[in-house]
């Protein structure tokens, strides 16, 4: 299993391109099952979940190709996909690969409201959480689905087509707000969704759906309004900015002291995530090309953060921040709210020196003057990349194991860090 090697102390200076985001990308391939048409998008970042996402939707008969890098492309451009589901020769997700990527559980409300079922394995466990897809299977009920659960499996019937609901959900989920959308696009009638995700994403997904002829209104707000219509057309797409990839990257200037460019990163996408990193002392500007990210002798101020649903403090961003505020000078408190589980990183961040108290949903961290580099592991992509960014800066050499949760999510890591002056590698086995 490959390992990431990296000794830390050097300051981070120069550039780094922001890739697509990963949990865009996501539903949006997985959007292209609503429609006989090509859907094609660009800037698609090449990351592992992509590739996995690629073998599921060819599963149900999706053709996807990819096209290719020409001279004089930007090396950092993401890829393009052109997704063909024109024809769908299978309309169940098998465990062995829902159990893979909780996302492609997603794949039930776009085969149910296009094909009339759809079975697909429930997606099992999770080491954030527990992670039930309850919403998701009441929000399908209120558009008029039959739902069985056999077996471990979903099996969803709705032959006569789907009818449009008034759907309100009891907690923000970003999933369930991107099935209930997705499904109801092709309902019969209007669909409100109440208490929806505001996040970027869904915002992104549902421009893409109207570009495909859906009619949709609130995306972006707590309430979403869906006219369903007969069927949807193909259509082009660019996948919005990284904005957690953004964040990461932020956290990693500011943890080394630094200056660094996130070209194409959009301010936007992350005020919360600015506004806490100007609290910690550290310089964040707007520029055309991006955000500007500069933390030059000042030392790192310690905050107090809760995650929340957007457009709060991000729990995809609740690992990395701790890793910055071991290095604080004094006492942070870090709350997380959206998973009961998301603090596998507290213990491995202790090997590397960092003094952390965990009480229930809140971590209480005492910065440290210096980390010392360690072998670490960890058990989930932020939790991975804390690790990378506290070895940035830490002491001597630091082993990261279990690379597989970085590639999938994060886009040619080394290669972005170690031309901003990181000394870090990958070593293969
Ligand atoms: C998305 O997961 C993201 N994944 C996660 O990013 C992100 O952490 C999460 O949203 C929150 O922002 C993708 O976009 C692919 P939720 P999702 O449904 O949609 C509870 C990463 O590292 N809930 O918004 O699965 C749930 O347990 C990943 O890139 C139910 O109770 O998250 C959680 O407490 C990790 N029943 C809360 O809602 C349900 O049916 C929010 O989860 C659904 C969710």
């Amino acid at each position: 299993m490959d390992k990431i090697r990296i000794v830390g102390g050097n300051e981070l200076k120069g550039t780094i391109p922001i890739s697509g985001a990963k949990n865009a990308a996501l539903p949006l391939m997985i959007a292209s099952l609503l429609t006989e048409d090509k859907l094609i998008l660009d800037n698609v970042p090449r990351l592992a979940d992509v590739a996995l996402l690629q073998r599921i939707l060819g599963n149900h008969g999706v053709d996807i190709t990819t096209n290719g890098k020409r001279n004089g492309d930007d090396p950092n451009a993401g890829q393009t996909l052109e997704i063909d589901a024109r024809v769908i020769v299978d309309t169940t997700a098998p465990y062995d690969l829902v159990s893979r990527m909780r996302a492609s559980f997603w794949v039930v409300g776009p085969l149910l409201a296009r094909m009339g079922e759809a079975r697909v394995s429930l997606p099992g466990g999770c080491a954030i959480g527990t992670r039930p897809v309850d919403f998701h299977l009441d929000a399908l009920r209120a558009l008029g689905a039959d739902l069985e659960i056999d077996a471990g499996y979903v099996r969803a019937r709705a032959p006569k087509g789907l009818k449009g609901a008034r759907i309100v959900f009891p907690k923000v989920s970003v999933g369930a707000t991107h099935t209930a959308l997705m499904a109801a696009t092709l309902a019969d009638g209007e669909t409100v969704i109440e208490n929806a995700a505001r996040e970027p994403e869904v915002t992104d997904l549902a421009e893409c759906l109207m570009k495909m002829g859906a009619q949709i209104s609130g995306a972006g707000t707590s309430t979403i309004y869906i006219q369903g219509v007969p069927r949807l057309r193909g259509a082009r797409h660019a996948v919005l900015p990284d904005r957690i990839e953004t964040g990461t990257y932020a956290m990693a200037t500011a943890m080394t002291g630094g200056d660094v460019l996130l070209a194409g990163a959009r301010p936007d996408l992350l005020e919360s995530t600015i506004d806490i990193l100007r609290q910690a002392g550290v310089e964040v500007d707007a520029t055309n090309e991006g955000i500007r990210v500069r933390r030059n002798g000042a030392g790192i101020l310690p905050v107090e953060v809760s995650t929340a649903p957007h457009p709060g403090f991000p729990t995809d961003l609740q690992a990395q921040l701790m890793a910055l505020m071991t290095k604080a000078k004094g006492r942070s408190r870090i709350t997380e709210t959206i998973f009961e589980n998301r603090f596998m990183h507290v213990q491995e961040l202790a090997r590397l020196g960092a003094k952390i108290q965990l009480d229930g949903d809140t971590a209480t961290i005492e910065g440290a003057e210096r980390l010392t580099g360690a072998p670490v592991m960890a058990t989930d992509l932020r939790a991975s990349v804390s690790l990378v960014i506290a070895g940035l800066a830490a002491e001597g050499e630091t082993l990261v194991q279990r690379v597989y949760h970085l590639d999938r999510g994060f886009e040619r890591l080394e290669e972005k860090l170690s031309r901003c002056g990181a000394e870090i590698e990958r070593i293969s086995g």
